[in-house]
């Protein structure tokens, strides 16, 4: 990963102007940190099946956290989850202002689809990543898990629509990650495979970010905790026992399902994954 870091920091968006700090702005929460879950699992499968395609990869992976970036920059604007920190730094409109905040997550959720636009790979492969990210981070996608969101804070909604929550704010950008990294490699049955699993893994690991958000503080955290109150998280909704227990019925799903994979994917993936698998004992 310090080779994609690399990458990043290499490949950050470029715009000279008369504006004091838009191009700073731009590169504030990309070069803050994050886990780089998503780069992560996309690159765990390019390594897998083709190293030789790692470093063509890299766009790709960056183009997701691109979108990943943008995303947590517009979900803690005053009207979303209203939170001054982010990856351990202060959040851009706390830094800068809000208008700077919304124009940023505008520009890179674009530049993520330049980034792909112009990566190297065959033009079939190129319209399948563009495609993959646009139905996953998108209309129903990303962007409809965050309208349901913050649509029904203070609503309090059945299990399964909370499913439905997660599944399009998180899971399916996760699930997203490895099938584009099953394309590049040419593995199309295996892209299918990943995807359902991703789709299961993504939901896991929004629980376990619900939990954390009463089990961390801000500063564990590097991000506002105890903001989950008004929302439909599974543990406002479930409390935190029986979250823990679905958090726990997920993982066993997923380990049990991680058998079935090719050996080089296991070996390649099993350290990323357990770390979100499996956690409460
Ligand atoms: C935070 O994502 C938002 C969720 C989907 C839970 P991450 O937990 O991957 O955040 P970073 O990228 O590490 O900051
Ligand atoms: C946000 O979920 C998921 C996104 C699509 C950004 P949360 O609102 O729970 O993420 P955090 O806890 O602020 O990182
Ligand atoms: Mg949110
Ligand atoms: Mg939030
Ligand atoms: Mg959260």
């Amino acid at each position: 990963m310090q080779k994609f870091e690399q990458f990043l920091t290499e490949h950050l968006p470029v715009s000279k102007s008369i504006h004091p700090h838009y191009e700073s702005a731009l590169h504030n929460m990309l070069l803050a940190g994050g886990k780089r879950f998503r780069p992560a699992l996309l690159l765990g499968v390019v390594k897998a099946y083709n190293p030789l395609m790692l470093e063509s990869a890299y766009h790709a992976a960056y183009a997701i956290e691109l979108l990943h970036t943008y995303s947590l920059i517009h979900d803690d604007l005053p009207a979303m989850d209203d939170s001054p920190l982010r990856r351990g730094h202060p959040t851009l409109h706390m830094t800068y202002d809000e208008v700077t905040a919304i124009l940023v997550g505008d520009a890179l959720n674009t530049y993520a689809f330049e980034v792909l636009s112009n990566a190297p790979f065959s033009d079939y492969t190129r319209v399948s990543l563009i495609r993959d990210l646009a139905t996953n981070g998108g209309l129903n996608g990303m962007v409809l898990g965050q309208a349901i969101d913050c649509h029904f804070e203070n609503h309090p909604l059945a299990l399964e629509d909370i499913k439905t929550l997660h599944t399009n704010k998180t899971a399916k950008l996760i699930a997203a990650s490895m099938k584009m990294g099953a394309t590049i490699v040419g593995e199309e049955q295996v892209a299918e495979k990943l995807y359902t699993f991703g789709i299961d893994l993504g939901v896991l690991f929004q629980i376990q970010d619900d939990i954390l958000d009463v089990t961390q503080s801000s500063e564990e955290a590097g991000k506002l905790t105890n903001n989950d109150e008004n929302k439909n998280s599974f543990v406002t909704i479930l409390g935190l026992e029986r979250a823990m227990q679905e958090a726990n019925e997920l993982s066993d799903k997923l380990l049990n399902e991680m058998q079935s994979f090719d050996e080089k994917l296991k070996n390649e993936l099993f350290e990323l994954l357990v770390k979100y698998i499996n956690r409460h004992k």
